[in-house]
């Protein structure tokens, strides 16, 4: 008999399971969950580690689907700030340990097969998280289209397009075609929704004002924008009878679609992200260029009501996951920074050049929790479980099943052992010099983050201790949250 029955035991902790919280122990046999007991029962065990989790919460490792990592620049000067070490990195920190970041196909790339090469080349042997990819399509040709059921053999089960931007954004009819193949290889289709024409006309609007300071970001990007091509968005996927879901809603007229589309029945799936939480468009009206640091698209809105809103949208399911959106560009960098778009003819920048995105991969859990709005419950379904679901990769990952789930997980402070703190960008493991969320109080912070049975984060015993290329490449499977698959046929005559 082996010396250790266990390679990890992490006791007296509150577990918040897939669909149940408890006082329980778990048990880690190599990269697996073994056993979840009730606390005290597993008996004289021996194991290589311990944790004593007393007082704190113990819950699946989060799962971050929406992150961009080393993504060749698309549009203006930007490029991207992270790449899959330090974006990992950051994520493991954070208590996320996988992420499903994205491949792009450029617009002038037939193959969508060639950029999932491309991207493993760029992701393979780097990461400290384990990882997949959603493909971008941009170029909806016949190639692609033929390549979707090769990309479903290639563990690859979902896909995201764009209603905007001039380099990535499909005609309505392109989107069908996406939709129609999707619906016969069973992939979930996410999709960007913003009218780009609305923007681009509201820009030549300010344009012509001489108005360019960050702050007309917001302005550019209004909220029936995001709110018509939500509908629209739901309606074409109705059409075609397939699941989508619709990328960082931040508009509450938005999620009010997305609400009555789910009513109806319609397999219409949403995510929100923190920024949509936390942030308002005074954020971007800050002296001289400083607003450039929370642009993103689509932007935050107006204040608490809007935030409440959103909120009332993750408790009552309107929001199936939290995502952070991390799509980070340096601040004070003139080169592929935000300050690239400084020049003698803008001398405080243009909005509609300024880098678009935010980091926010290590920030994500803690804003959320530290926040302690949402039932822990619902956090566990919101930042892990639903995304693990929905993109084919439950219950291997976002819960914590006996024999079948990787030993991933998060483990929190007793709240007698954590004291409030102030956010800092310096605290932090990405490759980014700045936080949008600087100076917040925040009452949380991960302690540990398990990747597969092995401590890659010890916050108070060697921070960050995981092993660049120790994440693994992810295969997905078909999504498995109700109503994603479709079950009849479709034909066009019987419309
Ligand atoms: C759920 O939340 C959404 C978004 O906030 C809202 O539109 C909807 O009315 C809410 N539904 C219920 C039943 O409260």
């Amino acid at each position: 008999m082996a010396e250790f029955e266990y390679d990890l035991l992490v006791l007296n902790g509150l577990v918040v399971t897939h669909d149940e919280t408890g006082e329980f122990d778990i048990a880690v046999k190599g990269s697996k969950i073994a056993k979840v007991v009730p606390r005290g029962s597993l008996g004289e065990v021996k194991s290589k580690k311990t944790i004593d989790a007393k007082g704190g919460v113990v819950m699946p490792g989060g799962v971050d689907a929406h992150v961009h990592l080393d993504e060749p620049a698309l549009f203006g000067k930007g490029e991207s700030a992270d790449n899959y070490e330090t974006g990992t990195r950051s994520a493991i920190c954070g208590g996320t340990t996988t992420l499903i970041t994205f491949a792009p196909q450029r617009k002038t790339e037939p193959s969508l097969l060639a950029a999932l090469e491309a991207t493993h080349a760029r992701a393979r042997d780097n990461c400290y998280s384990d990882y997949s990819f959603h493909l971008i399509c941009s170029n909806a040709g016949p190639l692609a289209i033929s390549e979707f059921s090769a990309l479903r053999q290639a563990g690859i089960s979902s896909l995201k397009i764009y209603m905007t931007y001039e380099a990535l954004q499909l005609a309505d009819s392109e989107i069908l075609d996406v939709l129609f193949e999707a619906r016969k290889q069973k992939i979930v289709t996410m999709i960007h929704a913003e009218n780009g024409a609305i923007i681009d006309w509201t820009i030549k609007k300010l344009e012509e004002k001489n108005l360019f300071a960050p702050k007309y970001h917001v302005t550019s990007h209004p909220p029936v924008a995001e709110i018509e091509a939500t509908y629209r968005a739901i309606s074409l996927s109705s059409f075609i009878d397939v699941p989508i879901l619709i990328v960082h809603v931040s508009s509450p007229s938005a999620a009010k679609h997305i609400s009555d589309a789910q009513k109806k029945g319609l397999p219409v799936y949403a995510e929100t992200c923190p920024q949509y939480l936390f942030l308002t468009r005074k954020d971007l009206d800050k002296p001289g260029f400083e607003g450039a640091k929370c642009v993103c698209s689509p932007p935050p809105r107006e204040g608490e009501q809007d935030h409440e809103v959103i909120w009332r949208g993750l408790e009552n399911g309107t929001f199936t996951v939290l995502s952070s959106d991390h799509c980070p560009f340096l601040y004070d960098n003139s080169e592929i920074g935000k300050k690239s778009v400084i020049s003698a003819e803008y001398p405080n920048g243009h909005f509609k050049y300024i880098p678009n995105g935010c980091p926010g991969v290590e920030t994500r859990m803690a804003l959320a929790l530290s926040a302690n709005r949402l039932k822990l419950q619902k956090f566990v379904e919101v930042t892990s479980t639903n995304a693990a679901k929905l993109y084919g990769l439950y219950p291997r990952k976002g819960a914590l099943i006996p024999g079948e789930s990787d030993a991933d997980m998060t483990i929190w402070y007793a709240e007698k052992e954590m004291q409030e703190f102030e956010l800092k960008n310096e605290m932090l493991h990405h490759n980014v010099d700045y936080t949008p969320y600087e100076g917040r109080t925040l009452k949380q912070w991960p302690r540990y983050t398990v990747l597969r049975g092995e401590v890659v984060w010890a916050r108070d015993d060697g921070g960050l201790v995981g092993k660049k290329g120790f994440g693994e490449f992810l295969k997905r499977d078909v999504s498995s949250l109700a109503g994603s698959v479709s079950q009849e046929g479709w034909d066009v005559e019987r419309f």
